[in-house]
């Protein structure tokens, strides 16, 4: 997963994304679900691991600051979760962490933004779930008919 997110297209090559992984039963595990939301902890708690993705907002050469990164970094999660669907293993990025206190735990710099937490693992039943996660987890998938979100110019 993390291969594929690193041959993702980035401004000037310069591919700012940078990731921090911890697996189930570790320290690092608790460190990152400590963090999370509550509406986000309760099934979290069977994921297999998380992923907590970073945008390095400068250019390495030259400190410039880089437009790009944010957009760039999500091209490398997309590849990242497309992997994982390909592997049958299920995903779930979240924006609903406490991004202030992980960010202190995982030291990051002025040059470190944290974008996002990935949780991961292999599917189970809905059904040992507890409302609302169950019927969320159950619902049909929505989206966007791709008429109102493209158009010919
Ligand atoms: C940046 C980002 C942040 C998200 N934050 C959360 C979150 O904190 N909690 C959550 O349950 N889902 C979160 N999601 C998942 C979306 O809610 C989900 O993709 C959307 O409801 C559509 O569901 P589907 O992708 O399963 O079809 C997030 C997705 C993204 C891309």
């Amino acid at each position: 997963m993390l291969e594929a997110a690193s041959w993702a297209a980035s401004a000037n090559n310069e591919q700012p994304w940078e990731f921090v992984y911890a697996l189930k039963s570790t320290p690092g595990f608790d460190t990152i679900w400590n963090c999370l939301m509550p509406g986000n902890q309760p099934w979290n708690k069977h994921a297999a691991g998380f992923i907590v993705t970073i945008a390095r907002k400068t250019f390495t050469a030259n400190g410039n600051p880089n437009a790009n990164a944010e957009h760039d970094s999500g091209i490398a999660t997309g590849y990242l979760l497309l992997q994982a669907a390909s592997m049958d293993i299920y995903t779930h990025p979240m924006g609903g962490v406490d991004k202030a206190k992980l960010s202190a735990e995982l030291k990051l710099t002025e040059d470190q933004k944290m974008l996002c937490v990935i949780s991961f693992g292999y599917l189970d039943d809905a059904e040992k779930l507890e409302e609302p996660f169950k019927g969320r987890e159950l619902s049909a998938r929505v989206r966007k008919p791709v008429s109102e979100i493209a158009k010919e110019l």
